[in-house]
Order: structure tokens, then C-alpha cells, then sequence
């Protein structure tokens, strides 16, 4: 059997992560793309290099030519402009949804068969257009959120209580932004809800609400960090479980945004949901009961999505 082949799209700080992570996996052969002449090539020799002393055995090449994505199995998106000072937030829309543009007819005329990730932000926004120009079925296109800010909300959790983050099931519905909605009601400990072991481990709901806070903020925290960059260890670790979900029809539930017609009262966006993936893509979204509270929350995330892509659509007219 033919091995599987991963593409790359964007070989800066997560693309070569992503790289690495691939390979030592053994998931495939990869291939890095980016339109800075030397990047993909540099970073694909490098990490070959790896190969030898980790013991992996994977291809790994470097391109600037979409061309060398044809026959691509998983497709990981990071391709895009980060937000520089100055900056407005429609500027960094405008610059990406061209990155979306050129990458999405990139997929439709090599790889329309992929299953694509994307992580390229304002998430929820990008994987949409992503989905618009690239015409692929709505369920071989998915954005990755939702895994990453769960994995933050479940390290802060297990900090908290003194427990092993092995023990952790957090849960994060919504957009990736300042509106995520961390669900405490579905996040449990060894399978103990979250609000019982609080209670049990003299943790008060202010306390609670530090750490709900500090999760919608955790992307930002480590951009203050850095100072140059924003996070990509656990992004790229969160798109290489994605993927691994769909190359082994693995079934797994995984909050990712995926597209939701119907469920959540959300028609036809891109949102972060709980949802199935398996070698269909996005084989369901599972529509949890949410209080009163969660439900209002999750509203104003859907709200603040749906106001991206109107202004979206007023940048590309091509998209309304
Ligand atoms: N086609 C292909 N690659 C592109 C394009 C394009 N049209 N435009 C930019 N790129 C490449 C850049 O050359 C760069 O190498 O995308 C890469 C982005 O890499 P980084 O700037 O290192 O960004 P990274 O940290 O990897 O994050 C990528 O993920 O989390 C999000 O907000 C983050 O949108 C950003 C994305």
C-alpha cells in the first residue's frame, strides 16, 4: 500500500512543527509548501536530517509549487500573515482571505480528495473561506480550535486540582477568540465533574471563573511571552491528532470547528462544536444540552463569527 502523504501549507513556526511531528509519527510523507523561496526546502532538509538519529522513515520535501500537492491524503493549513502593530483587524482579514484564496484553488486543482485542516486565523472565518474557494464538501474541511483550547483549559485544570493532565477531559465550544465558551459542565476528572471535585477540593467558583478566563485568553498570554510569534507547539500537536483521527478512522470526538447546519440554532457556520472525525471527514456533530448560560454564551460566539464573515464578504464580493 502506498504510504500516506501529508501536505503542509505554510512552513513557518507550526508548518515545521507540524513537519516534525508527522515524521516522527511515521504518518506519511510530507510535503511542506510556502511561497517563501528557500523555507519549505531549508526546513524539509533539516528536519530529514532528523531521520536518521529519531529512527523515522518518512520522505519529507520542500516546494513552491502547488503542484506537488496532487494526491495529498490530509491537507494542514497555516499559510497567512499574523497581525503586526498597526494593524486593524479587517487589514490582517483582507491579507488572509487572499492567502485562503490562492491556497484553496490550490487544493481543488491537486488534492480535492483531501481531508483539510485548517489553523491559518481568525479561525472560525478562515476555514470558511478556505471551504468557499476551495469547493470541497463541507465535511473534508475542518478548522482546528477547539483541541487546542481544550488542551489549555484541561493543563490549567490539572495545575489547579494537583492532578496528572492524562486525567483531564476539558471541553471548549465556540469560536477561537476572546468568545470561546469553556464548558465546565461536560469537563471531568477521572470522570468526576469538575464542579463536584471543586467542591470536594475547597476550589471556589471565582477560582473557577480565573481559570475560564485565563483559557479564552491563552493564546494571547503566550503571544505576550514571546513577543515575537504566537504559540505553536500545541497547535500543530492538536491538528497531528486531527489528522490521525481521520487517517485511522479513528471515530474520535474531538472539538474542532467543523460546519453546523442546523444544530446550536447555527445555520451554515463554521463553529467549534464537539464533532466525530473518522475516514468520512467530519462524520457528525454531536449537539450537547447546554444550560441557559452556556447557550447564551456560545450565542454571542456564533454572533461575533457571523459578523466576521459579513465582513468578509464586503473584502470579496465573490463570497456573498
Ligand atoms: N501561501 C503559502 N504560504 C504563505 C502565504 C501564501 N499565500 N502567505 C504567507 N505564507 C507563509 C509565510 O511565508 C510563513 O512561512 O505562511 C507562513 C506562516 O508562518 P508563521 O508566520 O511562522 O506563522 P505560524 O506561527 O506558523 O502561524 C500560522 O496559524 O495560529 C495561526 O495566527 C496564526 O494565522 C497564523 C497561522
Amino acid at each position: 500500500m502506498a504510504r500516506k502523504k501529508i501536505a503542509l501549507v505554510g512552513a513557518g513556526m507550526i508548518g515545521g512543527t507540524l513537519a516534525h511531528l508527522a515524521a516522527k509519527k511515521e504518518m506519511g510523507d510530507v510535503v511542506l509548501f510556502d511561497i517563501a523561496e528557500g523555507l519549505p526546502q531549508g526546513k524539509a532538509l533539516d528536519l530529514s536530517q532528523c531521520g536518521p538519529i529519531e529512527g523515522f522513515d518518512a520522505k519529507i520535501t520542500g516546494t513552491n509549487d502547488y503542484a506537488d500537492l496532487a494526491g495529498s491524503d490530509v491537507v494542514i493549513v497555516t499559510a497567512g500573515s499574523p497581525r503586526k502593530p498597526g494593524m486593524s483587524r479587517d487589514d490582517l482579514l483582507g491579507i488572509n482571505l487572499k492567502v485562503m484564496k490562492a491556497v484553496g484553488e490550490g487544493i481543488k486543482n491537486n488534492c480535492p480528495d483531501a481531508f483539510v485542516i485548517c489553523i491559518t486565523n481568525p479561525l472560525d472565518a478562515m476555514v470558511w473561506a478556505l471551504r468557499e474557494f476551495s469547493g470541497l464538501p463541507h465535511n473534508k474541511v475542518v478548522g482546528m480550535a477547539g483541541v487546542l483550547d481544550s488542551a489549555r483549559f484541561a493543563t490549567f485544570l490539572a495545575w489547579e486540582f494537583g492532578v496528572s493532565v492524562k486525567d483531564v477531559n476539558a471541553f471548549v465550544l465556540g469560536g477561537h477568540g476572546d468568545t470561546m465558551v469553556p464548558v465546565l459542565s461536560y469537563s471531568t476528572i477521572s470522570g468526576i465533574p469538575v464542579g463536584d471535585l471543586a467542591k470536594i477540593k475547597g476550589v471556589d467558583a471565582a477560582r473557577l471563573d480565573e481559570i475560564v478566563a485565563r483559557t479564552r485568553s491563552g493564546g494571547g498570554e503566550i503571544v505576550g511571552l514571546l513577543k515575537t510569534g504566537s504559540a505553536y507547539y500545541a497547535p500543530a500537536t492538536s491538528a497531528i491528532a486531527m489528522a490521525e483521527a481521520y487517517l485511522g478512522d479513528q471515530k474520535r470526538i474531538l472539538p474542532c470547528a467543523a460546519h453546523v447546519d442546523g444544530k446550536y440554532g447555527v445555520n451554515g457556520l463554521y463553529v467549534g462544536v464537539p464533532a466525530v472525525i473518522g475516514a468520512n471527514g467530519i462524520e457528525d456533530v454531536v449537539e450537547i444540552e447546554l444550560s441557559d448560560e452556556e447557550a447564551k454564551n456560545l450565542k454571542v460566539s456564533v454572533d461575533a463569527v457571523e459578523e466576521l464573515l459579513v465582513a468578509c464578504k464586503n473584502i470579496d464580493p465573490s463570497l456573498a
